[in-house]
């Protein structure tokens, strides 16, 4: 995760439990709590990671500046999205273009949580997009669009 999202994180539930929490910062002296790793890049974490032969699986867990930068690496292989029908007032955002080459694999039905309804979509790198474009995509992951 990027360090503004580790900032973001309620304070009772840092590190993230049963995972291995690692945050990106330029700043080699950010302080974090024993066992956080830090890198300063995404492609040096994802090396570190990659090699410690130890993890099987990498989840970038925001935020916006993140994000921007995973959903164009090339390692990239699910996007697990969950669409809010509602709006809010915001300053950080999801990527607007889902990359080329992802297709939708499942998807949820709308779901309510609080009077608020949501629902889930996950996308997966594919060979050959089944899907005629990724205007379909977009449809899908925005009825707007
Ligand atoms: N809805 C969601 O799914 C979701 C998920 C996660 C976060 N969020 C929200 O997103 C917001 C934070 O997002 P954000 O875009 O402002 O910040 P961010 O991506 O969390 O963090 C940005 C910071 O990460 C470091 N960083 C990112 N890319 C880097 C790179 N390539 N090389 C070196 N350092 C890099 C830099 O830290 P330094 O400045 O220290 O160098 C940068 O200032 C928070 O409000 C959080 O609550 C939402």
């Amino acid at each position: 995760m990027g360090r503004k999202t580790w900032e973001s994180l309620p304070e009772q539930i840092k590190p993230l439990q049963g995972r291995i929490n690692a945050v990106i910062s330029s700043n080699p002296d950010y302080e974090l709590p024993e066992g956080v790793l830090q890198f300063d890049s995404l492609d040096q974490a994802l090396m570190a990671i990659s090699t410690s032969g130890i993890i099987d699986r990498v989840f970038v867990a925001g935020g916006g500046q993140l994000y921007a930068e995973a959903v164009l690496h090339p390692e990239l292989e699910q996007i697990f999205l969950t669409r809010l029908e509602a709006d809010f007032d915001c300053d950080v955002f999801f990527p607007e273009k889902i990359p080329e080459g992802f297709d939708i694999i499942s998807a949820t039905e709308t779901m309510e949580s609080d009077g608020l309804e949501y629902y889930m979509v996950i996308l997966e790198r594919t060979e050959e997009a089944l899907l005629d474009a990724d205007e379909t995509v977009e449809e899908l992951v925005d009825p707007e669009y």
